[in-house]
């Protein structure tokens, strides 16, 4: 059996939004710009699309939604712009962000430091999360701008996004969210939330890979991030992702329709999964259920490295993530974990197991048994992990 509990890192294209994509690579494939008609038929579809994202947002008609090629980008592209129209010219000259946001975020930001920026990395809680009184206290009147995530993608935990937004309404500066693990998870409403800019991925929510969005708020000022050919009312330029736009429009209503199915059928496995996990001597789960997106369990399983675990769970045909930057050979420990305070041992033996509506209850049952079959072999074979007299297998 192979089961897929990697849905935090991609998700797999919902049929119903390939089958949609098929025709824009096959048949009318022409260049939306070109003025014939394999250019122009593919209009209508695009502006579907556009409404459908507009419409899962809850964006309104003065806002604008541009598509970009990910959320790296558009994450990258708030940053650098507002750094671009209000640091440079020595209007602003700091922006405040989490210790815990993704790469694309925090990787940006250590760009603009070495550009002169002031950057703000709030600590989190033990849950994983800011205090919003820290947020309060960065702020000075040369922030222009507070990146915070909507969720975490190694924990699921999420932030008091409706507390930040206040706080920045307060102080009128400018608030992006990345809401890559947010959207196609729990209702995310720009219009309730009251926020300028906010980043989405369509391959988080059952959509195609290479192809995100940005928000912005009242079609804001913010400089373009690629000049060219004026795609996008100027916006962003590129020949535009026909299949890739029509994708996401459609991964985006499904994702909202099935908004209700995520808060109790993907949250029921998840709370079964997570129940069977914590029967387990000496593992423990980083934040609450209710504060989590309802797909996401970060779990660490004291004497077990990450690595060895998903090694051990991927020759069971399971995959799962330890949310540590891969691409590195060495084992390098959970950013999340470390932010939190976990000790230094136990931020290596972190375990990311995330569901998506598409995991079945027979998935999670066998992904239970796999667990705790590794948990038994590589406890047994741990060097660290002290077997005291009560931890038996039988306990399992
Ligand atoms: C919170 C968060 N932000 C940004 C990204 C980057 O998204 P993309 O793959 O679209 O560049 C990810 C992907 O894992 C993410 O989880």
């Amino acid at each position: 059996m192979r089961v897929y509990l990697d849905n935090n890192a991609t998700t797999i294209v919902d049929p119903n939004v390939f089958a949609e994509m098929e025709p824009y690579f096959v048949q009318s494939y022409g260049n939306p710009n070109s003025l014939h008609q394999f250019g122009s038929e593919s209009h209508p579809a695009l502006r579907k699309a556009m409404d459908q994202l507009y419409k899962g947002l809850n964006a309104s008609d003065n806002d604008d939604i541009v598509v970009t090629s990910c959320a790296t980008e558009s994450n990258n592209w708030v940053l650098k712009s507002i750094y671009y129209d209000h640091i440079l010219n020595g209007e602003k000259d700091h922006i405040i962000t989490s210790e815990v946001e993704h790469p694309a975020i925090i990787s940006t930001c250590k760009f603009l430091e070495k550009l002169g920026v002031n950057v703000t990395y709030l600590p989190v809680n033990e849950k994983g999360i800011i205090e919003t009184s820290t947020l309060k206290d960065a702020i000075t009147d040369k922030t222009a701008l507070v990146s915070i995530m909507w969720a975490n993608n190694e924990t699921g935990m999420l932030f008091p996004m409706k507390e930040i937004s206040q706080i920045c309404r307060e102080n009128g500066i400018l608030f992006h969210s990345d809401a890559v693990q947010a959207v196609g998870k729990i209702p995310v409403d720009v219009q309730e939330l009251d926020i300028d800019f906010l980043s989405f991925s369509a391959h988080k929510f059952h959509g195609p890979k290479g192809v995100g969005g940005l928000y912005i708020k009242n079609s804001q000022a913010l400089s373009p991030f690629f000049h060219g050919g004026e795609h996008m009312g100027g916006r962003r330029s590129g020949t535009l992702n026909v299949p890739g736009i029509v994708g996401m429009g459609k991964a985006m209503e499904l994702a909202v329709e099935n908004l209700d199915f995520e808060k109790n059928n993907v949250r029921r496995l998840r709370d079964k999964l997570e129940d069977a996990i914590l029967k387990i001597d000496d593992v423990f789960v980083v934040g609450t259920r209710e504060e989590r997106t309802p797909n996401t369990i970060l779990v660490s399983v004291k004497g077990i490295e990450g690595e060895a675990m998903l090694w051990d769970l991927n020759k069971s045909g399971i995959a799962a993530s330890t949310g540590s930057a891969c691409a590195s050979e060495d084992l390098e420990s959970n950013p999340v974990m470390e932010a939190i305070g976990a000790e230094a041992d136990l931020a290596h033996t972190a375990l990311r197991l995330s569901l998506s509506r598409f995991t079945t209850e027979e998935e999670v049952d066998y992904a239970v048994l796999a667990l705790r079959k590794a948990v038994i072999r590589l406890r047994s074979i741990s060097s660290t992990f002290a077997h005291t007299p009560d931890w038996h297998e039988s306990k399992l």
